[in-house]
């Protein structure tokens, strides 16, 4: 296989049904679908925004290019299982259905990769940037709506995310970022239909010139009791669960005197509800008060620490 096969995990193309299915089932997250979804599509498509102005305000110039000019790179940062990666990976079919164009995802995974090796991570992320700034350059059309749009997803960023300010990154890590700052700002000065999305749980450790060239930082938390409602209630009641003991459910799921933190959305899905459901299987139906109890006994994953580890 040749490097660049290597580099990436499988391309995602869309609109895709099954990926929208994905993206209409995730809680709370509204507010960033649409943001995260303009931005994209502004810097997919360009027309779009030029043919808004061309119908509202026919004199815009400065407006326009003041837009068109935004670094073509957008943060998710947050907790834990908090729905960043599975946002970043459905996000693309809103895009290509709201533009009327196909829009491909890249995703590069950088937690088991480019580690140890001398000057592996500088080239890693080099190459992919020359593949996303070569694939999206021919999809960029000199007049007229573009031929689709490239996504670079750049997941689990927490080696970049360290800043070069900081004594412990490694002279290497250092050229990965400055790789990665060279990478942006060259897709951006070419004004291709291409964008990053980059994923952190350490926005705090994110380098300031990374920061500084995101368009937006979009922040994800833990779910609140409604969306945790939102969460259960059609899953619980598929299983016949009746309304007061999804309330107890839900409520049990939230903080307590003991914990400052509740259930993430993660924990919710992935682990909440196989347990319920294997405390039943194979021989008997559902338990509730047994139900109840799993989940004001299970332990939800701890918040990311963003700090510095001192020696
Ligand atoms: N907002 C949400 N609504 C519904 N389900 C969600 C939501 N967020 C996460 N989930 C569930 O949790 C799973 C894990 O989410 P995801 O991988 O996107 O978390 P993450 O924020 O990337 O976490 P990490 O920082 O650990 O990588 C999803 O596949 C989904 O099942
Ligand atoms: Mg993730």
């Amino acid at each position: 296989m040749s490097e660049v096969t290597n580099l990436f995990e499988p391309a995602i193309d869309y609109p895709d049904f099954d990926i929208k299915e994905r993206l209409d089932s995730l809680v709370g997250l509204d507010d960033h679908k649409e943001q995260l979804s303009k931005i994209l599509g502004l810097l997919i498509n360009p027309n779009g925004i030029q043919s808004w102005a061309k119908k509202y305000y026919p004199n815009l110039e400065k407006v326009v290019n003041n837009l068109l000019r935004r670094p073509p790179l957008i943060v998710l940062e947050g907790d834990v299982g908090s729905g960043k990666t599975e946002l970043a990976t459905t996000i693309g079919d809103l895009v290509a259905r709201q533009e009327g164009i196909t829009v491909t995802l890249l995703p590069l995974s950088l937690s088991t990769r480019g580690q140890g090796h001398v000057g592996e991570m500088t080239r890693l992320i080099s190459t992919a940037f020359d593949e996303v700034i070569n694939k999206s350059r021919k999809l960029k059309s000199s007049a007229g709506k573009n031929r689709g749009g490239i996504i670079l997803l750049v997941d689990e960023a927490d080696a970049l995310a360290q800043s070069r300010e900081s004594n412990q990154m490694h002279h290497e890590d250092k050229a990965g970022v400055n790789a990665f700052i060279r990478g942006i700002d060259r897709l951006g000065n070419g004004k291709l239909p291409g964008a990053v999305i980059l994923c952190t749980n350490r926005l705090n450790s994110l380098d300031p010139a990374i920061r500084r060239r995101a368009a937006e930082i979009l922040k994800f938390d833990r779910p609140n009791k409604e969306q945790r409602y939102f969460v259960l209630n059609p899953l619980l009641k598929e299983l016949e669960f009746k309304q007061t003991d999804i309330n107890k459910i839900v409520s049990g799921t939230g903080k307590t005197e003991h914990r400052n933190y509740g259930y993430t959305y993660s924990d919710l899905t992935q682990r909440l509800l196989p347990s319920i459901v294997l405390s039943a299987y194979p021989d008997n139906r559902i338990d509730t008060e047994k139900a109840i109890e799993i989940a004001r006994k299970m332990q939800p994953t701890p918040p990311f620490q963003d700090i510095e580890i001192s020696n």
